[in-house]
């Protein structure tokens, strides 16, 4: 398959990886988007787009999906259209076929995060929205430390700081691949931004993590958690951008 122009673009930017360390792209879904990008999505992708019901949903799909390819493609040194995915037995996290690069992607409304790592590595990301019923959630979903702390905060600060408790958990799940199907209440994250060492029991395995919130915009929540060997180990955060074409 011969790469076309953005992707021989995306060669030629070629990234690498700083030791320990994660990268971390924000990406605006809200651009148009182009028929260059549809192009670098595979058939799963494709069918993924079209069935969507609301066009805004469909273009953030395409949106995310074609910048996450020109993204890994970057440190893998191969066309974005070129790469290939499949879903981790058994719980769907999806990888990269023959590349030894972990990365993990969220959206929420008109962004976009990738974590891009040389360890398993989860994100998350919400857009801070008024909500009211963040008390009765952090019942269902937090630890007791963590509901205290969230009734220790002034009622119009508790939505961000219950997203941040709630975008490390997350991050946290999806590192290790299992995403939600577990009680999240045996997760102590906290709902300070802090980076925090997290232990994990994953049947035999007892995998350690470290979480940590990133501030990028305002009205963003976002979380990266990676796994490490060491307790505090010192995971530094790159944040760069990568930007959608803004019409075809
Ligand atoms: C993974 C999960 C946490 C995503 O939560 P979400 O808030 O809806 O979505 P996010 O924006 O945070 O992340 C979505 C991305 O996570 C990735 N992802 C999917 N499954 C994942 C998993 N098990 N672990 C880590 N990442 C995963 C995908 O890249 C997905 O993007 P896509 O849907 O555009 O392909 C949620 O779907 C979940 O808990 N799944 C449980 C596992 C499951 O049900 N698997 C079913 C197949 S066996």
């Amino acid at each position: 398959m011969t790469p076309t122009t953005v992707e021989r673009e995306a060669l030629r930017d070629r990234r690498h990886l700083v030791a320990g360390s994660v990268d971390l792209w924000l990406v605006d879904l809200s651009a148009p988007g182009t028929a260059d990008d549809l192009s670098l999505l595979d058939t799963s992708e494709r069918e993924r787009a079209g069935r969507f019901l609301i066009e805004r949903d469909r273009r953030r799909f395409v949106n995310a999906h074609a910048a996450l390819r020109r993204i890994l493609s970057r440190y893998v040194g191969r066309a974005a259209s070129a790469l290939r995915f499949e879903l981790e037995v058994p719980h769907g996290k999806p990888v990269l076929v023959d590349a030894p690069l972990h990365w993990n992607l969220a959206h929420s409304e008109d962004h976009a995060v990738v974590g891009v790592a040389a360890a398993a590595v989860g994100v998350d990301i919400e857009a801070l929205r008024d909500r009211r019923d963040v008390l009765a959630m952090a019942q269902r979903h937090f630890n007791e430390s963590e509901v205290q702390a969230l009734r220790a905060r002034l009622p119009a600060d508790r939505g961000a700081a219950f997203l941040c408790g709630w975008t490390r958990k997350e991050a946290c799940l999806k590192a290790v691949g299992i995403g939600l199907r577990v009680d999240t209440r045996g997760l102590g994250v906290g709902i300070e931004p802090a980076p925090k060492d997290v232990r994990m029991q994953l049947g035999r395995r007892e995998v350690r993590l470290r979480v940590q919130s990133v501030s990028c915009r305002r009205d963003l929540l976002v979380a990266v958690a990676q796994e490490t060997h060491e307790p505090n180990a010192d995971v530094g955060v790159r944040l760069l951008e990568e930007s959608v074409a803004d019409g075809a």
